[in-house]
């Protein structure tokens, strides 16, 4: 669930700036030779095991992206096959029946989706980079070559470290050992992640101890102490380290880009969230910076991030927690259980209190809910995040609960259904049939496990919770029928008489 919930998060936050490729409905075709591979389920290990190094596309015939993608594929696969050594670029056409079991091995979710196989298929990577021929053909060759780069140059580490880039290098007086070893192979495990590098001089590196002949792993990056050397040579220890040095004291979010890689780890992470909204133009912004600076600096390794999110360009993340304008500048924690804690129009100096106060656990959840209606008699009943509680599971009725979101299609169709299924149950006093808006009211996820609309579950009076599951149809029949093999008899008004 923690990971369903950061999907959605890091797609909240970045949507608004994945540009939107318009659909080429006419795909070039040429009629000489292709150099993207055709494989399917009965040939590609046969394929891939003779392959140091291979990418390969799950694509559908029918998708978009995937039409707009073949030319570019296919030009940047016939300029690898010039390249020494050649490079491969396949395809499989995932939506074929017969291929479905692998594009299920392989994880795949939409179309198209990039793999990198290394080893003859033994190592599985997502493809991180481009979709034009040019970029392909540039990733692709750096991908394939060596993880990690010989430095030789002082040019050379300028040339990567920049905005968005961290630098990985590893000094040490002589390629070979142990811990050489253990460096390539972090940098093999972590090459589509980071940039990696080696060198025996610690003078071509623009900072730190120019004087050191090494082992050590000095790591740059574009923010905070901007380098940190480690010495430890345990691949646990130097995974943990890369990881854990790349994500910035305090991630900043706003339209820029370059901030982009980092807010996806921010949400990627196993801590609890702390995300301070203002306007970044205001005149505060300073003051604010350099507190929640100090803060996160206080709180590092005590599993809280920290995101200072600018308001102009966080619409998604308001939505979603139900945030107005007027309470900014705020702050919200998430924890992992899904629980958030929300201080509206926070001032500088209040924020490490109530950090601190979060922490103690004096603090009470902050709950998203639309109000209450004062009238709630249609046939089916209108349930928000605060009569939640009440009717759902302190009514001791038997309740059948839509959760919807507006825009839904399927759910509009389904409304007229439930119109009827609630009319006709309208004189059973023990069955409410109910529905709640889950994009404008928090849900508790540890009950509902909700990953699209229409969801649609069932409680019956002795607390059995159970989900209307996808095999069975939304029709008025099959849902009559499953309200009546799951609902319990209704307690008699003497026992229930201590409750009410
Ligand atoms: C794999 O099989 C498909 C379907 O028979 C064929 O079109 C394709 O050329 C084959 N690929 C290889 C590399 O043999
Ligand atoms: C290299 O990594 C392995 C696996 O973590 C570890 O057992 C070994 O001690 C490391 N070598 C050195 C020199 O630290
Ligand atoms: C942010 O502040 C600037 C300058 O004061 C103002 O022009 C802008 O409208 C503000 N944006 C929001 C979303 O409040």
């Amino acid at each position: 669930m923690a990971l369903y919930l950061s999907s959605v998060w890091i797609s909240l936050f970045l949507i608004a700036f994945t540009i939107t490729v318009s659909i080429s409905a006419t795909a070039e075709e040429s009629e000489s030779k292709e150099f993207v591979v055709t494989l399917d389920h009965s040939n590609i290990t046969d394929f891939v095991v003779k392959h140091k190094f291979i990418v390969v596309e799950f694509y559908a015939p029918w998708c978009g992206h995937c039409k707009k993608l073949a030319p570019e594929y296919e030009k940047a696969a016939s300029i690898l096959s010039t390249i020494d050594p050649t490079v491969v670029l396949a395809k499989i056409d995932a939506s074929e029946e017969q291929n479905k079991v692998l594009a299920s091995e392989f994880e795949i979710q939409g179309f198209p989706t990039l793999r990198i196989l290394r080893y003859g298929g033994s190592v599985v990577e997502e493809y991180k980079g481009p979709r034009d021929a040019e970029g392909i053909v540039t990733y692709v060759k750096k991908q394939s070559g060596p993880a990690s780069i010989e430095i030789i140059s002082p040019e050379y580490a300028n040339s990567v470290i920049d905005d968005e880039n961290i630098l990985v290098v590893g000094v040490f007086p002589e390629f070979s050992g142990d811990k050489f070893e253990n460096f390539t192979t972090l940098a093999e495990r972590l090459r589509a992640d980071y940039e990696f590098g080696h060198t025996a001089d610690a003078k071509l590196l623009p900072l730190g101890d120019s004087s050191s002949s090494g082992p050590l792993v000095r790591l740059f990056k574009p923010f905070d102490e901007l380098f940190v050397d480690f010495q430890e040579f345990d691949m646990d220890a130097l995974v943990k380290f890369v990881e854990e040095t790349s994500i910035p004291t305090v991630t900043f979010f706003n339209k820029d880009p370059k901030h982009h890689a980092f807010v996806s780890k921010f949400f990627n992470s196993p801590n609890s969230k702390a995300m301070l909204f203002l306007n970044f133009s205001s005149e505060h912004f300073e003051a604010f910076k350099a507190k929640y600076h100090d803060l996160a600096q206080q709180y590092k390794g005590k599993d809280l991030s920290f995101l200072l999110g600018d308001v102009e360009a966080s619409q998604g993340a308001f939505q979603y927690f139900g945030l107005k304008e007027e309470q900014v500048p705020l702050i919200i924690i998430q924890t992992n259980d899904g629980q958030n804690y929300l201080k509206p129009n926070v001032e500088p100096d209040q924020i490490a209190s109530w950090v601190k106060d979060f922490k103690d656990g004096i603090v009470q959840p902050y709950k998203k809910s639309e109000p209450i209606p004062e009238v709630n008699n249609e046939p089916v009943k209108v349930v928000v995040a605060d009569s939640l509680q009440d009717i759902v599971f302190n009514s001791g009725k038997n309740v059948l609960l839509e959760f919807y979101a507006p825009w839904c299609g399927h759910c509009k169709k389904l409304a007229p259904i439930l119109d009827e299924v609630a009319a006709s149950l309208q004189n059973d006093a023990d069955v409410i049939i109910a529905k709640i808006d889950a994009t404008a009211n928090d849900i508790p996820h540890e009950i509902f496990d909700v990953q699209g609309y229409p969801t649609l579950y069932f409680k019956s009076s002795t607390g059995n919770v159970v989900l209307y599951d996808g095999e069975r149809d939304r029709t008025k029949e099959d849902i009559l029928d499953f309200i009546q093999k799951n609902r319990a008899s209704v307690a008699k008004q003497e026992s229930t008489k201590d409750e009410l």
